[in-house]
């Protein structure tokens, strides 16, 4: 089982979906893991109705934060900004499908504190208490 879940990541760690970046796009927003150093910016192109046209990133940094990313993005393109917002920490660790130690947390959240960045302005980490960002 844990094999299974280790290809998947390994898959979308070396053949990330939607990567590059997205020009034109309404939403971006970059983010770094404090621990590492590594990086990740989002980036969406919403539509009138508020839906997800269109969703990149590019980043560069472990497996795990990576392939969260590319699952991330894959699972968003086309629904809309409400319906991603209720996505939370639990979320993307089920999404990974693998225990994540306490230290890994923050790659495996990075992308969702990237999104959320980008679409709300939000700049906590996702489960920590949330703030509006100055900017992005
Ligand atoms: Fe840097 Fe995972 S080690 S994001």
């Amino acid at each position: 089982m844990d094999d299974l879940y280790r290809d998947f990541i390994l898959d979308h760690y070396k053949n990330p979906r939607n990567f590059g970046e997205l020009d034109p796009a309404t939403h971006r927003y970059h983010d770094t893991n404090p621990l590492c150093g590594d990086e990740i910016t989002m980036f969406l192109l919403v539509g009138d109705e508020g839906r997800i046209d269109d969703v990149h990133f590019t980043g560069r940094g472990c497996a795990i934060s990576q392939a969260s990313a590319s699952i991330l993005t894959e699972e968003i393109k086309g629904k809309t900004l409400d319906e991603v917002k209720e996505f939370d920490r639990e979320h993307v660790l089920a999404n990974l499908g693998i225990p994540i130690s306490p230290a890994r947390i923050k790659c495996a959240l990075l992308s969702l504190k990237a999104l959320k960045g980008a679409a709300w302005g939000l700049t906590a980490w996702p489960g920590e208490e949330p703030k509006e960002a100055a900017s992005s």
